[in-house]
């Protein structure tokens, strides 16, 4: 066996986004509202029902700009492009018998811009964009019923985009079902929520059955795409190296782990039971649900790596709080962001290992990035030398990875254009290698101004890593 030094031939080399965090044109040709569609700028839960401003009603406006700005990615040599199909496009209120037809063909004419431009298409079936008529009616996806609405939207695009689309993602970061339109959405807009915990893992089995489903539908209808898992991956560290740290942080690593587990072997883990029985959780499991999920386990694996996080057995003093997260404990050998995220090229290295050991499965690199402020000079560039650093780290990280043997196949960089921040809604919080000029407030003219990592990152591609 020999070493690999670098990566693969036919690595994937690209970006993601998501519809609601760059299209707009929120009720444009059909489109109803998602719950997306209700985020306020702010910390997390930022949902309300009277905010004077909803930065994804007007996002970057990429419903319009596509033709432009998919130019621009595959001239910076993208061969793959990571996107959202918005629920709301194609099934306005996700109980219609019918779908939108105009909504199909935005997406009909966007991927074939893609393939235009030499990108393979991958799209994250569900990503934060639940439409919001059937969160006030049917509360979250704790409810069985979201089972049969989404399958007929999965039907729906999966038959459209059969050969066009290449990977099919079910979920975006499935495990955080406490954040999403499942339970926290729900919750807001059902401020009577209770138990939300275990309405938390109702929400998730629910989504292992349409996830299963989902993917049994892509392997009959066409057999060369592939169905991967999304999970947002924070590699854990103990606070200390006393052993009850130690083990603090293997109960957290299940708590990530129990959802990859559950889809790539087809089972429920046996550790999950304690965790369900301390916290009175029951989950309501109908005949067939164990079977659908053994049955169709996923292809390959892909996650968002961002940061990691420190767990201890006891309260710690929080020491800066990051903004966007509600673990607090803060380690003191990484650098933080301008958001308060830690800086961890190291953890990415370990989250590729740990996930290959665990599984030999395929993964993917679904999102990672850098989301800061940017400055344009007087002279209109943008020097982001600290994005090329980070960039590099990772993907230098990432090439350690793949040196001890694991099977990696692709990298998209989390909004390759700037995008509005799911967790803050900002514009400010720019991960972009393309400047878009829009402030928080969405002003601005929307011009794209290609950032000096955009260079950076083409040189890369073109190297296949080598050129870091
Ligand atoms: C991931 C989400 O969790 O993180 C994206 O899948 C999100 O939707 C990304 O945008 C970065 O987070 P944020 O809050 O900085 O936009």
């Amino acid at each position: 066996y020999e070493v690999r030094k670098n990566f693969p031939k036919n690595f994937y080399w690209g970006g993601a986004v998501a519809a609601n965090q760059c299209e707009g044109a929120y009720l444009e040709d059909g489109k109803q509202m998602s719950t997306a569609d209700i985020k306020a700028r702010g910390f997390f839960g930022g949902i309300k029902r009277d905010a004077e401003y909803y930065p994804t009603h007007k996002a970057i406006d990429f419903y319009h700009s596509y033709v432009e700005d998919l130019k621009l990615l595959g001239d910076a040599g993208f061969n793959i492009f990571r996107t959202s199909i918005n629920w709301t496009r194609i099934y306005p209120t996700g109980e219609e018998d019918m779908p939108n037809e105009s909504g199909l063909k935005f997406y009909d004419n966007m991927f074939k811009e893609c393939i235009k431009n030499g990108m393979t298409v991958m799209v994250t079936i569900s990503h934060y964009e639940t439409p919001l008529a059937l969160v006030e009616k049917y509360g979250g996806w704790y409810n069985r019923k979201y089972i049969d609405f989404y399958m007929k939207f999965v039907k729906t695009i999966v038959e459209r985009y059969k050969g066009i689309v290449s990977y099919w993602l079910p979920f975006n970061e499935i495990g955080n079902v406490a954040v999403t339109p499942i339970c926290w959405d729900a919750a807001a807009i059902h401020p009577d929520s209770e138990n939300l915990l275990q309405k938390m893992y109702q929400a998730a089995h629910n989504q292992f059955v349409a996830s299963a489903l989902a993917t049994k539908l892509i392997r009959e209808t066409d057999p060369n795409a592939l169905v991967g898992g999304m999970i947002a991956y924070k590699t854990v560290y103990p606070h200390t190296c006393n052993p009850v740290d130690v083990v603090a942080c293997e109960n957290e690593k299940r708590k990530e782990y129990f959802f990859s587990d559950v889809q790539v072997r087809g089972y429920y883990p046996s550790y999950i039971w304690k965790f369900f029985n301390d916290n009175n959780i029951t989950i309501e499991m109908e005949r067939g649900d164990e079977e659908i999920i053994r049955c169709h386990t996923l292809d390959f694996i892909s996650f968002s790596y961002y940061r990691s996080r420190v767990a201890s057995s006891e309260y710690v003093e929080p020491g800066e709080i990051d903004m966007n997260t509600i673990e607090g404990i803060s380690n003191p050998y990484l650098p933080k962001t301008n958001w308060g995220w830690s800086i961890d090229p190291d953890g990415l290295m370990l989250a590729l290992m740990d996930l290959y050991d665990r599984y030999q499965k395929p993964l993917f690199v679904s999102e990672n990035g850098l989301g800061t402020i940017d400055k344009v000079e007087a002279d209109g560039s943008i020097n982001d030398d600290y994005r090329i650093e980070y960039m590099k780290l990772h993907i230098q990280a990432m090439k350690r990875a793949v040196e001890q043997g694991v099977d990696l196949f692709g990298y998209t960089m989390w909004g390759p254009i700037d995008i509005v921040s799911n967790g803050t809604g900002q514009m400010s919080k720019r991960y972009g290698i393309i400047y878009v000029d829009l402030d928080d407030d969405g002003n601005g003219t929307g011009k794209r101004i290609k950032k000096k990592s955009y260079d950076w990152y083409r040189k890369v591609i073109q190297s296949n890593g080598d050129n870091l």
